[in-house]
């Protein structure tokens, strides 16, 4: 029969399957019938209970039901509360503010930063960069506005962050597009858990700042700062690296309320743009919030306004951070658990600092990940490897996991 479809050129053939949707799925089959104890489900991206269920911080929940509810159901302005981008801009900087212009646009959380970037900065057809191992929608994004995504190795032979491959990447791209924007997801990393360090950052960008001093390119360098909230203290002193960059270097920072102030589903990130030019900084507040007015208007005003009372009680704040360390800590103790029984099977795994995720990498990894729902592990196969939820899986059932997945890769990889 032949085939109906209504849809317009652009979004012809537009559809994907969620992959971690589907392992959770066959996870909680598994279940069933073998019991939920016995069931390692490392698939869901949120920190959750030896039961499955989320974790949330009690503060931000006690905080967010005192909010007047005809405050809070009302419109918020198109940017964003002011005031609740002064509180982004203290709690991501802290004391690490760069000596720059910086502004910010409110935005449904850090997916709608990448989207206004994506958009504002690169023109259709364009490509923009990223590291070979990436958060999947960063591609669905190019899909949908018709642009295309290129990567680099994100590590080189010795388990370092490949600075050449980056900035071979970077400066390859410069000599066919004007505009070059590159994505970094640090600290943190999704799926890895790797974090750039501070000398690496500088390497960036000198070279950036190099390649800009031609006048012949723009760099934008978006940060996603997704996890940064789950990396140790210390981890924000590269944003200071950012003052009296060119003009043509912009930074933008993708803000995101999801993960460390465990509000998924509120929606609540922002765009903050870093840059030595006044003028720069104008037209970055003025076309991205325009862009908000142009997609979806204004953003949940009740994620806001939360941010800005706790930012106006530094006790709730305090409160909130010690109870995200908490879970902070605990994750830490899961990821070691993980890694020293990694070390003695001898199973390969990307370089860890901190995070949600921990990444094996094999060449079989569809493979690999069924063989070990034989042994009730789930975990979401990647191209290039499988990516462990490290923040779903209690600590009692970190243990062992190491060894049954060495012991899979070596029967499936031969
Ligand atoms: C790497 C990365 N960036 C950004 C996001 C954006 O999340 P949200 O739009 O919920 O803030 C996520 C969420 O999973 C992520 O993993």
């Amino acid at each position: 029969m032949e085939k109906i479809s209504l849809v317009a050129k652009h979004a012809q053939d537009k559809s994907e399957t969620d992959n971690i949707f589907g392992v959770n799925s066959a996870a909680n089959a598994k279940a069933e019938i073998v019991g939920k104890e016995n069931i390692v489900n490392a698939s869901i991206g949120a920190f959750l209970d030896a039961s499955g269920k989320l974790i949330t911080l009690p503060t931000v929940e006690k905080t967010m039901y005192s909010l007047p509810f005809d405050d809070v159901a009302n419109y918020a302005p198109i940017a964003g509360l002011p005031d609740y981008i002064n509180a982004v801009i203290d709690v991501t900087f802290g004391e690490n503010k760069p000596d720059a212009f910086v502004k910010g646009i409110a935005t449904p959380g850090g997916s709608g930063a990448i989207h206004h970037a994506i958009w504002n900065y690169t023109e259709e057809g364009d490509t923009y960069l990223t590291s070979d191992w990436f958060w999947g929608p960063y591609k669905t994004m190019a899909r949908e506005m018709m642009r295309k995504i290129d990567t680099f190795m994100t590590f080189d032979e010795e388990g370092k962050f490949n600075l050449q491959a980056c900035i071979e990447k970077v400066e390859a791209l410069a000599k066919v597009q004007k505009n070059v924007l590159l994505i970094l997801n640090t600290p943190a990393h999704n799926p890895t858990g790797y974090s750039l360090t501070d000398d690496e950052w500088q390497a960036l960008i000198d070279a950036f700042t190099e390649l800009c001093n031609k006048k012949e390119n723009n760099i934008i360098l978006f940060v996603d700062i997704a996890y940064m909230d789950f990396a140790p203290e210390g981890s924000r002193k590269f944003f200071k690296k950012f003052s009296n960059l060119p003009a043509n270097f912009l930074v933008l920072v993708g803000f995101s309320m999801s993960k460390g102030y465990t509000m998924y589903g509120y929606r609540t990130g922002c765009l903050l743009g870093i840059s030595s030019d006044e003028q720069v900084i104008t037209e970055f507040y003025d076309v991205n919030q325009f862009s908000s007015r142009g997609t979806w208007s204004n953003c949940t005003r009740s994620g806001m306004r939360l941010l800005i009372d706790l930012w106006k009680n530094p006790e709730l704040m305090a409160k909130v951070n010690a109870e995200r360390n908490e879970y902070r800590e605990s994750m830490e103790d899961r990821a070691h658990t993980f890694i020293n029984e990694a070390k003695e099977v001898g199973l390969k795994m990307c370089p860890y600092d901190s995070g949600f995720f921990i990444t094996i990498p094999t060449t079989k990894a569809e493979e690999v990940g069924l063989k070990l729902r034989e042994d009730n592990i789930f975990l979401v196969s990647l191209k290039k490897g499988l990516r462990i939820a490290i923040c779903a899986v209690p600590a009692e059932k970190i243990k062992g996991m190491a060894t049954k997945i060495k012991k899979a890769i070596d029967q499936i990889e031969g």
